[in-house]
């Protein structure tokens, strides 16, 4: 039996990361529907997930690059900006539907491209895909996902877009983005910030590894298993490079339009600079990230960015923004800043992690109450009656 002492030093050992540990999907059963009720918000979601899941996943979701200044950063942007209500505005009925390149969805929080969603839950993007069905909203499925896209699309009732990975090998890329438009897809997602995978070191620490099992589905043979790193550390970051072009320039926007009829969404922008290069290039529309704080770390928080892209967009195309959502009144200051929606990626991670299909539904539920009940007391009734007015910075 281990002694207290014993007990302490594999506590503290796990603590600091130091040793490796094989990342396990799952360790406990989900949470019932009256835990998920006796969630608060989604970072009750999220205290679940963490019990769960091992270390090595929860950190792989929850984990930022190098020192996490981008990470936090995010959160923190929010917290500089502040809600003006007005008063005596009749707000007995709140209107938050609206629609993102012409789809109407019921809310403007959309859910994020996240890879591997089978190590939160074995029905991974299948139960997202449904539970953003059942928020009447737009899921971006990942191309590192763990089911495929057509797995996806087949149990999807709200409309999907398909976030893409420019390869190396063009033709990949090119076979992807034509099976997304032949499943159903109604945009591509092309995610533009990562020339290369950024230094997520709880991933180094932990020498991050899918769980056995687990493949990347939209993808056959050898090339939907990652293989472990010989060289230690994160076999992710090893595997990713391979799917990773760093020659990518702007002119793979034309490129991909002369491949698919699909709106080209590009994420993953935060100068105004690039948000002009953008709009020239083609692109449909923009989405303000940084990857959740996952690639550059240091780099600017996206509510900060997002005034300047607003600007050089000049209205030519729709603007969204992620990183740090984590509130209804989040969604607030995003659209007063000029997004036209936001997405999330970690919340609806939680609620995978959490109870599968039940605990994504829950998050979009709370960050929709939240953002009903935010309009209300801030005598918003509409999203129109947000603008730069409905917020100031602290
Ligand atoms: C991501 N993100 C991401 N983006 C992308 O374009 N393709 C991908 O496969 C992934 N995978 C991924 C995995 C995990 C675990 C996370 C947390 C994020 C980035 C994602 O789309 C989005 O930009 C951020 O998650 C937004 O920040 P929040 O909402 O997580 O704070």
């Amino acid at each position: 039996m281990a002694t207290p002492k014993k007990r302490s030093a594999r506590k503290a050992r796990s603590r600091s990361g130091t040793s490796a540990r094989k990342p396990r999907a799952r360790t406990t059963a989900p949470a019932s529907a009256s835990q998920l009720t006796a969630c608060a918000c989604v970072q009750d979601l999220e205290a679940i997930a963490k019990r769960r899941l091992s270390r090595a996943v929860y950190d792989y979701y929850a984990g930022g690059a190098e020192d996490e200044q981008t990470l936090t950063a995010n959160r923190e942007a929010f917290g500089r900006v502040f809600i003006r209500p007005r008063a005596l505005v009749d707000v007995s009925r709140i209107d938050i539907a609206t629609t993102a390149l012409g789809t109407p969805i019921a809310m403007p929080v959309m859910v994020a491209p996240t890879a591997y969603q089978r190590m939160a839950h074995r029905d991974g993007e299948l139960a997202t895909a449904r539970a953003a069905g059942e928020a009447g909203t737009i899921m971006v499925a990942s191309t590192i996902a763990t089911y495929s896209l057509e797995e996806i699309a087949k149990v999807a009732t709200a409309p999907l877009w398909f976030q893409l990975y420019v390869q190396p090998d063009r033709s990949i890329s090119r076979d992807l983005a034509r099976r997304a438009e032949a499943a159903g897809y109604r945009a591509l997602c092309l995610t533009v910030d990562t020339p290369q995978i950024g230094q997520r070191e709880r991933d180094v620490r932990n020498q991050f590894a899918l769980p056995r099992g687990i493949r990347m589905m939209n993808f056959e043979g050898n090339r939907s298993v990652m293989p472990r790193s010989s060289a230690g550390g994160s076999a992710f970051a090893s595997y990713a490079s391979s799917l990773l072009d760093p020659t990518l320039t702007w002119d793979a926007i034309a490129w991909l339009r002369g491949e698919t009829k699909l709106p080209i969404v590009v994420k993953g922008i935060i100068s105004g600079e690039d948000a002009a290069l953008a709009v020239q290039a083609g692109a449909a529309a923009i989405v303000v990230s940084n990857h959740g704080g996952r690639q550059l770390d240091a780099c600017e928080p996206t509510l900060a960015a997002l005034p300047n892209v607003v600007e050089a967009a000049a209205g030519q195309v729709e603007v969204y923004l992620d990183g740090g959502v984590r509130r209804g009144t989040d969604v607030i200051k995003a659209l007063a800043l000029g997004a036209r929606a936001v997405l999330v990626g970690r919340p609806v991670l939680w609620g995978l992690a959490a109870g599968g299909q039940a605990g994504v539904r829950r998050a979009l539920e709370m960050l929709r109450a939240e953002l009903v009940l935010a309009m209300t007391l801030a005598g918003c009734p509409s999203l129109r009656s947000l603008g730069p007015r409905t917020v100031v910075r602290a």
